[in-house]
């Protein structure tokens, strides 16, 4: 039985202070919850302060990205060893606004994703199609690339803490849900590719998200679907109501 897992992927929102009371807040509201694990990935700078207000809650830490060498002249950039010293235990790699916006490619997200895994830490692997690409019925083709190239060189053992986030980058701050067949669709194919490339042992026991304008309403029916077993939240993680909201209907 695969546990839900819902995560806010706050991106670039937040000053410390305004972090400081989403933090507090999501805390109150969703003290009481512990059959869904629930993830925040705040900006780099409120890491920290959020570490300090989620201890001993059931709230988990995460990052947004990571670079893969341990540490070095990378002006900029941000360690994995640094993200665990602040008590994060995921972190988001291949996101598609990192790979749209930085150039990120498989091969990138193929290093990030090592580093996590050798840190200990808790990768959680975002890929998904363009609309242009799902037009094209290209979407099977571009999602075997891309588990293949960001999975390459990982054994079964690699991928024990791993977690699949499919974000259909048309879902993603449009408003426009996959239908939960949609994303079933999807998930199903990357759970099948999953058992060929690998085992059943990781097909049936890895976590596959779904992300892509997630909010209160649509999550339950969402979450109902054999293979999704949780979401990646944007826009609606960002106000206590919404995020705690979803959590709430993603309970069984
Ligand atoms: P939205 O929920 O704002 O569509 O963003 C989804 C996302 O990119 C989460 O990583």
């Amino acid at each position: 039985m695969r546990k839900i897992l819902i995560a806010g992927n706050w991106k670039m929102h937040k000053t410390s202070q305004e972090a400081v009371e989403l933090i507090n807040g999501l805390k109150r509201e969703l003290a009481d919850i512990q059959t869904v694990d629930i993830l925040v990935c705040p900006p780099f700078t409120n890491l920290s302060e959020a570490a300090d207000i989620i201890i001993d809650s059931n709230i988990a830490l995460g990052a947004q990205n990571c670079h893969w060498e341990k540490e070095g002249a990378f002006t900029g950039e941000v360690s994995v060893p640094m993200l665990k010293s602040v008590r994060c235990t995921y972190v988001i790699a291949g996101h598609s606004e990192r790979r749209k916006y930085f150039a990120e490619s498989d091969e990138v997200v193929n290093k990030k994703i090592k580093a996590i895994k050798d840190a200990g830490l808790k990768p959680i692997f975002c890929l998904g199609e363009t609309l242009e690409e799902r037009e094209e019925n290209k979407t099977f083709s571009v999602i075997e690339t891309q588990l293949t190239g960001g999975l390459k060189d990982l054994k079964q053992d690699d991928l024990k803490d791993l977690i699949i986030a499919y974000e259909p980058v048309w879902a993603i701050g449009t408003g426009k849900t996959a239908t939960p067949q949609q994303a079933e669709e999807v998930h199903s194919f990357i759970r099948k590719l999953l058992k060929e490339k690998f085992s059943s042992i990781v097909s049936d026991g890895l976590r596959i998200l779904y992300g892509g304008s997630v909010k209160p309403d649509n999550t339950k029916d969402l979450i109902n679907k054999e293979d999704i077993d949780g979401a990646l939240v944007g826009g609606a993680s960002l106000k206590v109501d919404s995020f705690s909201q979803i959590v709430k209907n993603s309970l069984g």
